[in-house]
C-alpha cells in the first residue's frame, strides 16, 4: 500500500476536518502518500483528487465543516456507480480509501470494497444513526449547539410564560431530540421511534403549568410522526396557560467548532482507519465501543439501524415533574 485516498461524504459534521487531518498525518507517518478527493463520491466519479501533505491539513482540526467539501451522490447508489468509482481509483493508482460520512456514505464504502477497493469507513453524522458505534463524529458538537440554544430559549419562554417547541435534525433517528430532552430538562421529546398522541403531550404541558412552571420546553425530531405546527396549534387550542412558539434549529446544528469529545473521537477514528488499511483490514468501519476503538464489518453496520435508547424518553418525562 503506497497511496491512500480520503473523502468526506453526505451531510457534513463538525469533526470531519479533524478526522481528515488524522488520516493524512497517520498515512505520512506510515510513509504513505495521501490524496484528497473533493466533494465526496461526486469528485471521485469525476476522477478528481489532489495530493495532501502535512501542511495541507494544518490549522483545520478545530474548524467545522469539511475543507474537502462533500456532496450527496445518488450516482454512487446505482449499479454502475461503484464500478466507475473503482476504475477512477485504479486510474489514480490509489491503493486504499478512507470514507468519512454517514449511513449512505458507508453503503457506498461497502460497494467500493465489493469492487475490490480496500476501503475503511469512519462514522460521521450528527444524527448518531450509524449502527456499530456508540457515537459518530459530530454528534456531541450538535448536541451542545442544541443545548446552548434551548437554554437561551428557556430564558424568553420563562419571561412570557410560553411553551416552546424546538425542532432538531434527525430524519429517521430521534437521538438528538431525545438526548437534548434530558440535558435541557424538557417536558417532552417527540421522536420517530415513539408514537405519542396530542393528548399525551398536552397532559405533560398541563401538568407543568399546574406545577407552576413559568415555561414548557418540547423537543421535536424532524422525523417525528406529529408535525410540530400541529402540536403547537393543538396546545394553543387547549388553552393550557402557555402561548406556543416554534423554533426550527435547522442547519445551525451542523456547524461550529468541534468539541473536545468530537476532536478526540475523530482523531482516534481517523488514525485507526489508516492503521486498518496498513494492516490489510478493509471492508470495516472504525467505531467507538465503550472507551475502545474497534473495527466493525461494513456489511453489518450498513445492514442495521442504530436504535435510540428509549430509557432516556421515560427519564425526560419523569424528571420534568
Ligand atoms: O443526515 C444528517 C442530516 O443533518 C439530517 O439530520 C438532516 O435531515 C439532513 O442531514 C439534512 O440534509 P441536507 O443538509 O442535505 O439538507
Amino acid at each position: 500500500m503506497k497511496r491512500i485516498g480520503v473523502l468526506t461524504s453526505g451531510g457534513d459534521a463538525p469533526g470531519m476536518n479533524t478526522a481528515v487531518r488524522a488520516v493524512v498525518r497517520t498515512a505520512l507517518a506510515h510513509g504513505l502518500e495521501t490524496y484528497g478527493i473533493p466533494e465526496g463520491y461526486a469528485g471521485l466519479l469525476d476522477g478528481r483528487c489532489h495530493e495532501l501533505k502535512a501542511r495541507d491539513v494544518g490549522d483545520i482540526l478545530h474548524r467545522g465543516g469539511t475543507f474537502l467539501q462533500t456532496a450527496r451522490c445518488a450516482a454512487m447508489m446505482t449499479d454502475d456507480g461503484p464500478r466507475v468509482a473503482a476504475q477512477r481509483i485504479a486510474e489514480a493508482e490509489i491503493d486504499g480509501i478512507v470514507v468519512i460520512g454517514g449511513d449512505g456514505s458507508l453503503a457506498g464504502a461497502l460497494a467500493l470494497q465489493k469492487q475490490g477497493v480496500p476501503t475503511v469507513g469512519v462514522p460521521a453524522s450528527i444524527d448518531n444513526d450509524i449502527w456499530g458505534t456508540n457515537m459518530s463524529i459530530g454528534v456531541d458538537t450538535a448536541l451542545n449547539t442544541i443545548m446552548e440554544t434551548v437554554d437561551k430559549l428557556r430564558d424568553t419562554a420563562s419571561s412570557h410564560q410560553r411553551a416552546f417547541l424546538i425542532e432538531t435534525m434527525g430524519r429517521n433517528c430521534g437521538y438528538l431530540a431525545l438526548m437534548a430532552g434530558v440535558v435541557c430538562g424538557a417536558e417532552f421529546s417527540l421522536i420517530p421511534e415513539v408514537d405519542v398522541t396530542l393528548e399525551e403531550i398536552a397532559d405533560a404541558v398541563a401538568a407543568a403549568y399546574a406545577r407552576g412552571k413559568s415555561h414548557s420546553m418540547i423537543l421535536v425530531a424532524e422525523g417525528a410522526s406529529l408535525d410540530i405546527r400541529d402540536v403547537a396549534q393543538y396546545l394553543d387550542e387547549r388553552k393550557l396557560g402557555y402561548e406556543s412558539r416554534i423554533t426550527i434549529l435547522g442547519h445551525v446544528q451542523r456547524g461550529g467548532t468541534p468539541t473536545a469529545f468530537d476532536r478526540l473521537l475523530a482523531t482516534r477514528l481517523g488514525v485507526a482507519a489508516v492503521d486498518a488499511l496498513v494492516e490489510g483490514s478493509s471492508g470495516v468501519m472504525t467505531a467507538l465501543s465503550g472507551r475502545e476503538i474497534t473495527r466493525v464489518p461494513l456489511e453489518e453496520s450498513v445492514a442495521r439501524h442504530r436504535a435510540a435508547n428509549l430509557a432516556f424518553h421515560h427519564m425526560t418525562t419523569m424528571l420534568a415533574r
